[in-house]
């Protein structure tokens, strides 16, 4: 007797399950696509398997997880896939894909030199909630010619629960996140509530000695010691200010850059001068938001600590872009161009975004402007 065409056996259904248990979400996210990828490939007998995971723009892939193909082989293909071809299939039609042989698809470009070949094919998209992540695809069925109806049954249910797994492991990544943030954000109350204000104490009462000294260079060193308490506290509170990493309490992202901008003036000594142009909150998203605040946050922290300045002018414009200035009259940045991390995430930010960073001298050569824009209306 054999099975009817598209009814899982009790076998299969064991396996599915066994695949499903060992997708543990409460992994790292990378770990996870590895795993899914490998369980597929043992559900239904396929040599080689791939997790395409879909990057932001939705048209190509970002992230290409394979089993079956060891470091060297990989090594010798070079390049992962864009998405294009029968992979990119998938991508713009997310449906289950079934094929006898896949170099026979009039949409096959052929394989790189130094891949394997491969012939059965089977491809399903994995959805997070209702967003498609990513597709798995899977070749060269071992036990048959082809892949099956009941193959093709069990890499959905599998897909179906490997995106609940990428969506538990995501929120786990985000909690450690958050209790990092938290993390620092104690030490900053710490350092502010507490040593702030020993410092801020013993200070004054040096002050009030240096008064009852009579000898003049005793008062004078002691005087040295208030001016040189003073600078410490002041590093201490830009330090400070660079550890409240994400703490937004307003309500639009015009709110968010007024808190920081208040913030800073007490590390700057002064209040930077702010000017909003466009319809911000209407037109910048979430994500861009959250980014520009903390763009915000280092470029002003910068100035504390390097600009020597006496005058900060920040303006955020949106339109087709949104950009934000930061312009102070400093010494200007350092000739040699050095990138500190700082620096550095604010590139990557805005690249992230498809946008660009520029830190460049202000107008008539004084003081330094930074410049940070990233396009709207994705
Ligand atoms: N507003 C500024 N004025 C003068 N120099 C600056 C300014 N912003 C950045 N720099 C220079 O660029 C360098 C790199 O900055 P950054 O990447 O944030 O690293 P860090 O602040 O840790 O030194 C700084 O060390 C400083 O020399
Ligand atoms: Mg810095």
């Amino acid at each position: 007797v054999t099975e009817p065409s598209g009814y899982a056996g009790p076998r299969a259904l064991r396996e599915l399950l066994d695949a499903v248990l060992s997708v543990a979400s409460d992994l790292h996210p990378e770990l996870v696509l590895q795993r899914i990828i490998t369980a597929a490939v043992d559900l239904v007998d396929a040599r080689y398997g791939a997790l395409g995971v879909i990057d932001e723009a939705g048209s190509g892939l970002s992230q290409f997880v394979t089993v079956g193909i060891d470091q060297s082989g990989r090594e010798a293909i070079g390049e992962l896939p864009k998405g294009h071809g029968i992979l990119g299939l998938l991508i713009v039609d997310p449906q289950p894909l079934r094929l006898p042989d896949l170099n026979e698809h009039p949409d096959s470009f052929g394989f790189p030199p130094n891949h394997p070949p491969m012939r059965s094919f089977l491809g399903v998209p994995i959805r997070v909630r209702d967003t498609v992540f990513g597709n798995l695809y899977l070749t060269d069925k071992t036990t048959a010619e082809t892949f099956t109806d009941v193959d093709e049954e069990l890499a959905v249910a599998l897909a179906a629960a490997a995106g609940i797994a990428i969506e538990n492991s995501r929120l786990h990544s985000r909690v450690q996140e958050m209790a990092v943030v938290e993390d620092r954000e104690r030490i900053a109350r710490d350092l502010h509530d507490t040593v702030i204000q020993r410092l801020f104490a013993a200070g004054l009462t040096l002050q009030g000695t240096t008064r009852m000294v009579a000898e003049p260079e005793a008062a004078a060193r002691l005087q040295q010691v208030v001016d040189d308490l003073d600078v410490t506290i002041r590093h201490i509170r830009t330090a400070i200010f660079g550890l409240e990493v994400a703490r937004l309490h307003g309500k639009s992202l015009r709110e968010d850059v007024l808190l920081v901008i208040d913030e800073s003036s007490r590390v700057l000594g002064f209040a930077p001068q702010v000017r909003f142009d466009g319809p911000i909150d209407s037109l910048v998203p979430a994500d861009v938001a959250e980014q520009v605040v903390a763009v915000l946050r280092e470029a002003l922290s910068n100035v504390a600590r390097h600009a020597e300045a006496r005058s900060v002018e920040v303006a955020l414009d949106a339109e087709s872009e949104l950009i934000l200035t930061v312009r102070d009259d400093g010494v200007g940045p350092s000739p040699d161009g050095v990138h500190g991390n700082g620096l550095r995430n604010m590139h990557n930010r805005a690249i992230t975004l498809g946008g660009a960073l520029a830190l460049t001298p202000g107008r008539d050569g004084r003081g330094t402007q930074l410049s940070w824009r990233v396009p709207l209306g994705r």
